[in-house]
């Protein structure tokens, strides 16, 4: 695992969505697994104004995203489905059918095998949860390798209320995420985690210790990390 640190988090975003930018040019039919969530926000914008350069081609790229609200009506605008085209799919030349996003009326096997189809993540970017979660598995003694309907925990919830207009009640309480053993199959994995409110985190999940506790310290167990952050989310981790 490298572990990143930039002066501060616009620098971390640019520097994540130049990776990103270059892995497509390196390999213009990239399958990239994609997140959502305010961190990833600039990252995207990036992504836009490098598009509009002619510095990132997205024509033969293909994405999967982490994971989806269940039970939301499909033109909510609190879908991740709707914040990834707000922020990027709706700026940049991704082919018709060529984003997916786990699919809520079945079980999550099928989402797993479209992603093998496809040949498996090459890039992975992820983002962390303030209580550790990756995509949308929550702490707990076991985690699900594989995609796999969540109930999620308050804090997610309250966390995810900004698409909700702020509104908790809002919120859904079920989603689907990828498994953190189909996120730990990606040939390279970035995390990005930027904010003092990250600091506590980000120290329980990539400090040395392992545990599904904080899923994201799994991460650690992989060959490919790259993980970006903010100097006031490195705090707290010895250098
Ligand atoms: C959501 C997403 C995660 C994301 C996390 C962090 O719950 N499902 O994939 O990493 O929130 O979000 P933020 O960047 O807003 O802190």
């Amino acid at each position: 695992m490298r572990i990143l640190v930039t002066g501060s988090s616009s620098i971390a975003a640019r520097g994540v969505a130049r990776f990103v930018a270059r892995s497509i040019q390196a390999h213009p039919a990239l399958v990239l697994g994609l997140p959502t969530g305010r961190t990833m926000i600039p990252v995207y914008e990036t992504l836009v104004a490098f598009h509009r350069r002619g510095q990132a081609d997205f024509r033969r790229v293909t994405t999967f995203n982490l994971d989806e609200f269940i039970g939301l009506p499909p033109m909510s605008g609190g879908t991740f489905r709707a914040f990834m085209a707000r922020h990027l799919f709706a700026h940049v030349n991704l082919r018709r059918g060529a984003t997916h996003f786990p699919p809520s009326e079945s079980d999550g096997s099928r989402y797993d095998a479209a992603i093998d189809r496809a040949g498996g993540l090459d890039l992975c970017i992820v983002g962390i949860g303030a209580n550790g979660h990756v995509g949308f598995n929550e702490p707990a003694a076991q985690l699900s390798a594989v995609t796999h309907r969540v109930r999620l925990l308050p804090a997610t919830r309250r966390a995810n209320a900004y698409l909700f207009g702020g509104r908790m009640r809002d919120v859904p309480r079920w989603a689907m995420s990828m498994g953190i053993g189909t996120i730990l199959q990606a040939r390279a994995i970035v995390l990005l985690a930027t904010g003092p409110d990250k600091a506590a985190v980000v120290r329980r999940a990539f400090g040395g210790v392992v545990t599904t506790r904080v899923p994201a310290s799994l991460l650690q167990t992989h060959p490919n990390v790259l993980v970006v952050l903010d100097r006031t989310a490195a705090r707290g981790l010895a250098r």
